[in-house]
């Protein structure tokens, strides 16, 4: 037993040498994200595979912890401004990539790397654009988000005899018939971005794909009355939602579902990952989905991906791991996990469970548009000071002056120009 015992001590010394002169020898990467605690867990299992493939080069996981990036995008600025950039960083595809780090002259051209990988057929077409700009491709995709869900507890919806409801007009509907039930709050929603996905959700729903894409190429305009509209629907949905919101992260919203304390919430399929990886729920069963009221035949996603800024102290490693992050084996490992599917078209849906199966259906056929809250349509300068406007509105509930406020961003932002 002794012997046993200290055998294995000398085993764990001789793993922790080789660990640490692998160290010390500057073999390392760094993974800068927001993916902590529960949402970890996909990038722990991407983690575990590169060390695999890489024996002796440790990730060094250095995530910040808050939902969307709120903290984290402000370290990384401090860090990218103060040259200490890290090795790979979490950014998503769209503007928030190119209007931050691309234009500042701070990434390397990875279209090399999309050549070497044969990654340039193996991307949807359309999302290639979305990392690229000034003739280079500045980012890897990891995965596909679809922001527009809620989800529910099929049972608990059964017992209250409502339905997911298709329009934000039946949702007010079904609101007052929970509420009759005595369910106070039948909608679950989270502070910070979580007041932001949700507007996302009742603009699409209350605009539709033409007018959402509208709004974003300016042919729309904030002030619309159409889009004044969508304020006028969100604070009515908000009536229906529980006044702690700011207190909130969006696991806790979800848990709200899961617990029957509110029937709907409406997040990223990031809840999926959750309910599925974390909280060993069985999609169908312990919880169900549908697309946001008034978005079915639309997917709204968003993608993270990775880049590699210029100065990385790890470069070849940086660039090994990027290799992993992009390949088959990679996304399929990571994505089961994280609730999202695969940026890849050739991912092998037979590790995914039946939530994914359906957005990888949905993403096939539906019209695509994107995100707004994570970085697709607009600029991190306008994403952060709309969180403002929506702040303000929630507090004081005035739609034509929100309305005036956001067009005021969108022109400094020069949407639509
Ligand atoms: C999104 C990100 C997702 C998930 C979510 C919640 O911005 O793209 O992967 O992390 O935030 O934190």
């Amino acid at each position: 037993m002794k012997k046993s015992v200290l055998k294995h001590a000398a085993l764990m010394t001789a793993i922790l040498v080789a660990g640490s002169s692998a160290l010390a020898q500057g073999k390392k990467v760094e993974f800068f994200s927001w993916w902590s605690g529960d949402e970890g867990v996909a990038a722990n299992a991407l983690f575990k595979l590169f060390e695999q493939k890489y024996p002796g080069v440790k990730v060094v996981n250095s995530a910040v912890a808050g939902a969307a990036g709120t903290n984290a995008k402000a370290v990384l600025k401090t860090r990218m401004l103060g040259g200490d950039p890290p090795d790979a960083f979490q950014v998503h595809a769209g503007q928030e990539l190119i209007g931050t780090w691309v234009v500042s002259n701070r990434m390397e051209d990875l279209t090399p790397l999309f050549k070497s990988e044969g990654w340039l057929t193996k991307f949807p077409k359309d999302l290639i654009p979305l990392l690229s700009s000034k003739g280079g491709i500045w980012s890897v995709p990891v995965n596909v988000h679809r922001s527009n869900v809620m989800w529910f507890v099929p049972a608990n919806l059964k017992k209250y005899g409502v339905t997911a409801p298709k329009t934000w007009d039946e949702f007010l509907t079904t609101c007052q018939t929970l509420k009759g039930k005595g369910l106070q709050t039948p909608l679950s929603v989270a502070g910070g971005f979580a007041e932001q996905h949700l507007w996302e959700s009742v603009a699409l729903g209350t605009l539709g794909t033409q007018g959402w894409n509208d709004l974003f190429s300016g042919k729309l305009k904030f002030t619309d009355p159409r889009a004044v509209k969508v304020w006028d629907t969100y604070g009515k949905v908000l009536d229906c939602a529980n006044k702690d919101m700011a207190s909130l992260t969006w696991q806790q919203a979800t848990d709200r579902v899961v617990k029957g304390q509110a029937a709907f919430n409406v997040m990223g399929d990031w809840a999926a990952g959750y309910m599925s990886s974390t909280l060993k729920l069985k999609p169908n069963v312990g919880f169900g989905w549908a697309p946001s009221p008034g978005t079915a035949g639309t997917f709204m996603f968003l993608s993270d991906s990775f880049g590699l800024p210029k100065g990385a102290k790890d470069r070849t490693e940086a660039l090994n791991f990027l290799k992993v992050l992009g390949s088959k084996q990679g996304q399929d490992v990571f994505n089961p996990l994280k609730g999202s599917i695969a940026a890849r078209l050739d991912s092998d849906l037979s590790k995914y469970n039946v939530y994914s199966q359906s957005a990888a259906k949905d993403w096939k056929s539906n019209k695509i548009v994107g995100s707004l809250t994570h970085g697709v349509v607009a600029p991190e300068s306008f994403m952060n000071d709309f969180g403002t406007v929506i702040d303000t509105f929630v507090n004081g509930r005035n739609a034509q002056a929100a309305a005036a406020q956001t067009q005021a961003l969108a022109d400094q932002a020069g949407i639509g120009k």
